[in-house]
C-alpha cells in the first residue's frame, strides 16, 4: 500500500490530538469512519496484527507468508498452503500476508522461534531487487530490527518470483537467504525456489519446487504424508436469500454497496478501496492505418482528496468483457444469478472477493477467467471427472502431464481455462462435474493494472492522464488485454459495436454512469520523480508508451517556467504511432531548452532506427549536460530497451571521457546508487 510519508506525518499530527493512534492501518480505518477491519485485508477478526498472537490464540504451528506487488506471489502461496494442508492433515497453518502483520519490536520474528516449526516464504522481486511496496514494514524490519542469531535453527523455506530480463533478477528472495539465513541463523531447508517470468517458467518451477518441498517437510518433520489430493473447499458456501441490498454487483469495497448513489467518498483510497474517477476525457492516439490503437485516458479526481505526483502509477481495476464472461459461464454451465455467501472456516483464512455475491458479478469482477490458462488447475481437474468419462480424463492427463505438451498444445493456441476446456472437448458437460466452488478459489482474482501516469500534478490540476497501449494478442480467437480493450471501448464510446470485446460499462447498479463513465483507480508512488532542483539538466528515454511519465515531466516543468535542458528520445514504429506528435511539435515551445529526438523503426523510406542510435548520433550533447549533473530516466520495455540503453550510455561515457568501459560501468553504477539515474521499465 503506498502511502506517502509527508501525508502520514500530517495525519499522525492530526489523529494524534484527538486519540493516539500509532498504525496506518487504524489511521485509514479511522478516515474512512469504519470501524472493523474488511475481512478481506484482515487476518484475524480482531484485527490484531502481532504474529505471535494470532498463531497462539488459533493454535497454529506452521507458518507461510507472502509478499506480492500484483498477486502472483500472493496465489502461489495460497496454493501452497492449500496443498500441503490437504496433504498433512497433522499440520496447522497460518497464511498471510507480510503486510497484515506488525515487525516492530517487540513482535520481531524470533518471538517464533520454538512456536511454529517451520516458515515458509513466496517473496516477488521489484524495483532493484527490493521487496514489494507491501513488505515496507518488513524491510525495515531486516534492514533494522533483526538481530544476528535472531532466528537460531527456525527452519525456512524460500520461493522467489522473478523476471531475468531484469538487472537483480529474484533480488528479494536473495536478500531474505542473506538476512534471515546468513544473519540472523535460520535454517534453509531446500533450495530456494527462483521463477523467472521471461521464461515463463513460473508455474513449472513452482510445481518442482514445491514436490521437493513436500518430500522435504515430510521427512524434517516426521509427518504421515497423505497422497490425498482432493479438493476441499476452503470456506463454507451458503446459498444466500436475505436482502438483495447487501450483495456485492461488483463493487469492490462495502462503501459503494450504500443506497445512496451520491455519497461522498474521501478516502484515503488504495487498492482495496478505489475511487471512481470519472474518464472526462479520451482520445485515440494512433491513426488508423497504423492498425493499432493507443488510448489516452483523463480521469477527474477533483471530488477525491487524491494527491499525486508527477510519475507515480495509476492503478486501474478492470472487469472482464461480456464475450470472455458468457463463455466461461456457458463452458461451465454455472447458473448466472444464483446469490451465495461464503463463511470462512479457518478464521486466519482471507475471503476471495467481497460476499454474498452472483456468479456471474464474480466472473465478471472479480475472477481473471482469461490470459493463460495454469497446467496444475487442467491437472487438478482430473479429479471431478467420473471413471466413465474415461477418455476426456485421458486427454486432461494427456495435455497436463507434461510441460513441453501442455506448452504446444494450450499455451502456444493463446487457450485461457475456458477455452482450454472446450479444446478437449466441446460437446462434454464440464459443469456437471466442476464444482463452483472449486473454480471460485483456484481461478486467480481480477488484478488491477498499472499505468505511468502522463499528466503532470502541477499542469493537470485535477485530472490524472495515462497513455495505454490497447493489447490485441489474437483478434480471430478475441485473445485481448483486459483493461486495455475495455479503456478502447469507453474511448469509443458510440462508435464501439464494431469492436471485439465489449464490457458492462455502467457497472454494478449503474455505478460507474457519468457523463461519460468511471473506472475504479486508485494512485501507486514511485521514485520516479524530476530533481528537486529544476535547473538540473534531464536526460529522457522512452520509446512506445515509454514516453507517458516525460509528457508530465515536461508539463510540470512548463508550470515551473524552467528554463534548463530537458533531452527526449523516443522511438516509435512510424509517424502514424508517433504519440502525441502535435503536443511535442507546438505545445512545449514555451521550454526554450526542449530537445526531441525521434527514432521511426518501420518507416519504409529510412533505415530502421531505435532511440540509441539517436543517443549515439548525440554524444556531445549527452556528455555535456551528464557533466552539467543530468539525470538519467528509461522508461518502457524492460525486455531489451532498458539494457541496451544502460549499454549506449555506458558506451558513450567512455568514450567521450576516454575511460575503461569498467570505468564507465562504475560511474553509471555510482549515478543509480545516487539517485542520477532511474528507470521504469516493466
Ligand atoms: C509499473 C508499470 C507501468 C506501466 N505503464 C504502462 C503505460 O504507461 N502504458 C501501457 O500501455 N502499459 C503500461 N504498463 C502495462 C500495463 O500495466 C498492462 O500490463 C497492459 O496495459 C496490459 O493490460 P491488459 O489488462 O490490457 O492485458 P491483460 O489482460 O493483462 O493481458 C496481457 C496480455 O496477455 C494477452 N493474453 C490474454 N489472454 C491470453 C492467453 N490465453 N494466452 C496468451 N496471451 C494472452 C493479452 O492479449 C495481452 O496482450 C505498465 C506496467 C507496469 C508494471
Ligand atoms: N518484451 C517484449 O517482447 C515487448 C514488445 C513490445 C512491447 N512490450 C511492452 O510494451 C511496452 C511498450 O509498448 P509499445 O507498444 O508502446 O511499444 P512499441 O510501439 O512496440 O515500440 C516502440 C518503439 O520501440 C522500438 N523498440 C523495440 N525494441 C527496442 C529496443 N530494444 N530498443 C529500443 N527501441 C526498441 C520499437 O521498434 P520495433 O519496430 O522494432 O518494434 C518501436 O519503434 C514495453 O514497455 C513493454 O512492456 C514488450
Ligand atoms: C515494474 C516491475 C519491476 C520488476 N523488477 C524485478 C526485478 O528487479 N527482479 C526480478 O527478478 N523480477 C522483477 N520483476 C518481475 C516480478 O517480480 C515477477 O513478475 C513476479 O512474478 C511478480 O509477482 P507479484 O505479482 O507477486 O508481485 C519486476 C516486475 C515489474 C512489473
Ligand atoms: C484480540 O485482541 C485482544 C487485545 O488486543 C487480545 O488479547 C486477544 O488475544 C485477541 N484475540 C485474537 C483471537 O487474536
Ligand atoms: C450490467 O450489470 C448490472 C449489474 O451490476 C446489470 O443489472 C445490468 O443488466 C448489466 N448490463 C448489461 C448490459 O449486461
Ligand atoms: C518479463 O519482463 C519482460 C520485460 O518487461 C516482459 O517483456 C515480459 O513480458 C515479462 N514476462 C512476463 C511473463 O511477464
Ligand atoms: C548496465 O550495463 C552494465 C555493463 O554492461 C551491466 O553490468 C549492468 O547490469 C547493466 N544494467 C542494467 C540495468 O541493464
Amino acid at each position: 500500500m503506498a502511502f506517502d510519508p509527508l501525508d502520514v506525518a500530517v495525519l499522525c499530527c492530526l489523529v494524534a490530538s484527538v486519540v493516539l493512534y500509532s498504525k496506518k492501518d487504524k489511521i485509514i480505518s479511522f478516515l474512512r469512519g469504519s470501524e472493523a477491519l474488511d475481512p478481506l485485508i484482515g487476518v484475524s477478526s480482531n484485527g490484531s496484527k502481532d504474529l505471535l498472537e494470532i498463531i497462539e490464540a488459533n493454535k497454529k504451528d506452521f507458518l507461510i507468508l507472502y509478499g506480492s506487488q500484483t498477486g502472483t506471489a500472493e496465489d502461489y502461496c495460497k496454493k501452497f498452503a492449500k496443498e500441503l494442508h490437504s496433504r498433512f492433515k497433522e499440520l496447522h497453518i497460518l497464511c498471510g500476508d507480510f503486510d497484515n502483520f506488525d515487525f516492530e519490536d517487540p513482535n520481531t520474528l524470533g518471538n517464533l522461534v520454538g512456536k511454529v516449526k517451520c516458515l515458509v516464504i513466496f517473496m516477488s522481486t521489484y524495483g532493484e531487487g527490493e521487496l514489494p511496496d507491501p513488505c515496507a514494514n518488513f524491510d525495515d524490519y531486516l534492514n533494522n530490527v533483526l538481530e544476528s542469531d535472531e532466528l537460531k535453527n527456525l527452519p525456512i523455506m524460500i520461493f522467489g518470483l522473478g523476471n531475468s530480463t531484469y538487472e537483480f533478477f529474484n533480488g528479494a528472495a536473495m536478500k531474505l537467504k542473506e538476512k534471515l539465513v546468513d544473519e540472523a541463523g535460520a535454517k534453509l531447508i531446500g533450495q530456494i525456489g527462483a521463477a523467472d517470468d521471461s521464461i515463463g517458467n513460473t508455474e513449472e518451477e513452482y510445481v518442482s519446487w514445491k514436490d521437493a518441498a513436500f518430500e522435504l517437510i515430510e521427512q524434517e518433520f516426521n509427518l504421515k504424508g497423505g497422497e490425498n489430493l482432493l479438493f476441499e473447499p476452503m470456506y463454507e458456501y451458503i446459498n444466500y436469500n436475505g436482502a438483495d441490498t447487501k450483495v456485492f454487483k461488483g463493487e469492490l469495497n462495502k462503501n459503494y454497496l450504500s443506497a445512496e448513489k451520491d455519497k461522498k467518498h474521501i478516502g484515503p483510497f488504495d487498492q482495496s478501496y478505489p475511487f471512481l474517477a470519472e474518464v472526462s476525457e479520451s482520445k485515440e492516439l494512433c491513426n488508423p492505418v497504423s492498425g493499432r490503437n493507443c488510448v489516452h485516458v483523463e480521469f477527474d479526481i477533483s471530488s477525491s482528496n487524491i494527491k499525486y505526483e508527477t510519475g507515480d502509477h495509476l492503478g486501474v481495476i478492470p472487469q472482464n468483457a461480456q464475450e470472455h464472461v458468457s463463455n466461461f459461464l456457458q463452458t461451465l454451465n454455472l447458473n448466472a444469478d444464483e446469490v451465495f455467501d461464503l463463511h470462512l472456516k479457518d478464521p486466519t483464512s482471507t475471503l476471495p472477493f467481497p460476499v454474498p455475491t452472483n456468479i456471474e458479478t464474480a466472473v465478471t469482477n472479480y475472477l481473471e477467467i482469461t490470459g493463460p490458462v495454469s497446467r496444475q488447475t487442467i491437472s487438478q481437474i482430473v479429479q471431478f471427472i467420473p471413471e466413465s468419462e474415461e477418455s476426456i480424463r485421458q486427454r486432461l492427463v494427456e495435455i497436463s502431464s507434461s510441460a513441453e505438451t501442455f506448452h504446444k498444445e494450450i499455451i502456444e493456441a493463446h487457450l485461457n481455462f475456458a477455452d482450454c476446456l472446450q479444446y478437449v472437448s466441446s460437446t462434454f458437460n464440464w459443469g456437471q462435474y466442476i464444482p463452483w466452488t472449486f473454480l471460485l478459489e483456484t481461478i486467480p482474482s481480477l488484478k488491477p493494472r498499472f499505468y505511468s501516469i502522463s499528466s503532470s500534478n502541477l499542469y493537470d490540476n485535477n485530472k490524472i492522464h495515462i497513455t495505454a497501449m490497447v493489447e490485441v494478442t489474437d483478434a480471430d480467437k478475441l485473445v485481448g488485454g483486459v483493461t486495455t480493450n475495455l479503456l478502447n471501448e469507453i474511448n469509443k464510446g458510440s462508435n464501439s459495436k464494431s469492436l471485439p470485446l465489449h464490457y458492462n460499462l455502467s457497472g454494478p447498479r449503474g455505478l460507474y454512469k457519468a457523463e461519460s463513465y468511471k473506472l475504479p483507480i486508485f494512485v501507486r508512488k514511485s521514485t520516479f520523480k524530476l530533481p528537486d532542483n529544476a535547473d538540473t539538466p534531464v536526460i529522457m528515454i522512452g520509446p512506445g508508451t515509454g514516453v507517458a511519465p516525460f509528457r508530465g515531466f515536461v508539463r510540470d516543468r512548463l508550470v515551473e517556467n524552467s528554463d534548463s535542458e530537458m533531452i527526449l528520445f523516443y522511438g516509435s514504429r512510424n509517424i502514424d504511432d508517433h504519440l502525441y506528435k502535435e503536443e511535442w511539435e507546438s505545445q512545449y515551445n514555451g521550454l526554450s531548452n526542449l530537445k526531441v529526438f525521434n527514432a521511426y523503426s518501420r518507416d519504409p523510406s529510412m533505415p530502421k532506427t531505435y532511440v540509441q542510435k539517436l543517443m549515439l548520433d548525440q554524444k556531445d550533447l549527452i556528455m555535456n549536460a551528464l557533466k552539467k549533473g543530468a539525470f538519467v530516466y528509461v522508461c518502457g520495455d524492460a525486455g531489451t530497451m532498458a539494457k541496451q540503453v544502460n549499454d549506449t550510455l555506458i558506451s558513450i561515457v567512455s568514450d567521450k571521457q576516454e575511460i575503461s568501459v569498467e570505468d564507465a560501468h562504475e560511474m553509471i553504477k555510482f549515478m543509480k546508487l545516487n539517485g542520477r539515474y532511474h528507470e521504469d521499465v516493466w
